[in-house]
């Protein structure tokens, strides 16, 4: 069985790391894995890191397509994708998730009639101005074999006619829905205790107690200065006039429009505030370690709310609706947009609560190995 897994975003090289090390523990000599980077992300920190310190096989082909408008970026994709396949003829291409590399592996794939294995299949904003959406929606309907990775990922597909009882052969006009939980956690189990042994990100920044992670980098919150201004404010309200840390590794889309969407005496207190920790992007074993040992997190990343949940930390959530609704169900997160009010007072009643719990709403943490098999069942070669 030859595939291709398209990647090119950082969540992805991450993702990447649950299917080939289930292909190298299991499936060796089974499953030959060729990884396609689309060179969506490119800086050392986005991207080279992730192959280096999770054990992600070395992409035999990288596009290099870096930065562009969105239809620029996809089409310049799906050329090299399209190549790829031809040269290759691979038995199916794999991709993760809802980015412009997903999209442009599965367009590439079905016109030339192969296969794709969709992994992050279902997941929904309801919310189609946001590319992901599309991107998500289109790769779910040319898909062949789609791997939920929850309930309600499953129950979206349903609604848009899916078949949830499909007998095989299946093919793009007959696809398989599976439930099969989220390759994310099976990550976040296995790179836990080499986090805690390895990364030194506590250390390094003097964190002991007392602080709380952030993140941001979502198109919605980056593009439009008065959002990114107020989710700002309110971070640093969060932190001004008490002994609390707030870290923040930035995204580079993030960075590059924090000056001109910032006022002037906002960024100057944020730099004179020595509690206020802007970092540049972190390894996955470094952000795992902030992770899992801060009070709380607040993100608009998809990623970044579901390991808050991994590692039983509440969420603040800097969109108006998400992908991960059991979270907000749960009460283990809340929506919080860009407001700065809703912000502030999310985290303080985060702060205060214990009552949480934890159902194993993203599966067993060995969803990797259960979709290389069904792959293997189901996929012609
Ligand atoms: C992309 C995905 C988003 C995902 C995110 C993960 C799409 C439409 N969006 O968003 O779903 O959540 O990745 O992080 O596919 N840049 C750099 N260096 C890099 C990469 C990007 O400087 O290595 C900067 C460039 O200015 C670029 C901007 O970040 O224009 C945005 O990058 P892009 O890949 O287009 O989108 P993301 O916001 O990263
Ligand atoms: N991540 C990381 N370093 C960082 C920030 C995030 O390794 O500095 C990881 C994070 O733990 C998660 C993934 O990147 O596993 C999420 O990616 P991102 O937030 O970029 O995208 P999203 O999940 O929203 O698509």
């Amino acid at each position: 069985m030859k595939i291709i897994t398209v990647i090119g975003a950082r969540p992805q090289i991450i993702k990447a790391a649950a299917i080939s090390r289930a292909i190298a523990d299991k499936f060796d000599g089974k499953i030959h894995e060729i990884i396609l980077h689309t060179g969506q992300h490119y800086d050392d920190n986005m991207s080279r890191v992730f192959f280096d310190e999770l054990n992600v096989p070395k992409p035999a082909l990288n596009l290099n397509v870096g930065s562009d408008a969105q239809g620029l970026q996809t089409a310049k994709m799906l050329e090299g994708i399209e190549s790829a396949i031809q040269h290759e003829k691979p038995d199916a291409v794999l991709v993760y998730g809802d980015t412009n590399s997903t999209v442009a592996g599965g367009l590439a794939a079905s016109k030339l009639g192969v296969p794709i294995i969709h992994i992050e299949a279902g997941m929904r904003s309801f919310n189609k101005a946001m590319p992901e959406e599309i991107n998500r929606i289109v790769c779910d309907h040319v898909s062949t074999l789609l791997f939920c990775p929850t309930d309600s990922a499953l129950a979206n597909l349903n609604k848009e006619g899916f078949n949830l009882n499909s007998q095989p052969p299946y093919s793009i006009d007959n696809p398989k829905v599976y439930h099969c939980g989220d390759i994310m956690l099976d990550n976040a189990l296995y790179f836990a205790e080499l986090a805690e042994q390895k990364s030194t990100i506590l250390s390094d920044l003097n964190l002991h107690e007392n602080f709380v992670l952030a993140t941001v980098h979502r198109q919605h919150n980056t593009d439009n200065p008065d959002r990114l201004q107020s989710i700002f404010k309110a971070l640093l309200q969060l932190i001004e006039g008490n002994d609390r840390t707030l870290v923040l590794p930035l995204h580079p889309r993030t960075k590059s429009k924090l000056e001109s969407a910032l006022s002037k005496d906002l960024r100057e207190r944020i730099e004179q505030a020595s509690n206020f920790k802007v970092i540049p992007p972190v390894s996955y074993l470094d952000i795992i370690a902030l992770e899992s040992n801060a009070d709380l997190i607040l993100t608009d990343s998809g990623g970044v709310q579901k390991e808050a949940f991994f590692f039983k930390k509440p969420c603040v959530i800097l969109r108006e609706e998400t992908e991960w609704v059991e979270l907000v169900e749960n009460g283990n997160a809340k929506l919080c947009g860009a407001d700065e009010k809703l912000i502030v007072h999310a985290t303080d009643e985060l702060l205060n609560r214990s009552d949480f719990t934890y159902p194993p709403f993203y599966g067993d943490g060995k969803a990797a190995e259960f979709i290389c098999s069904e792959i293997l069942k189901h996929i012609p070669c």
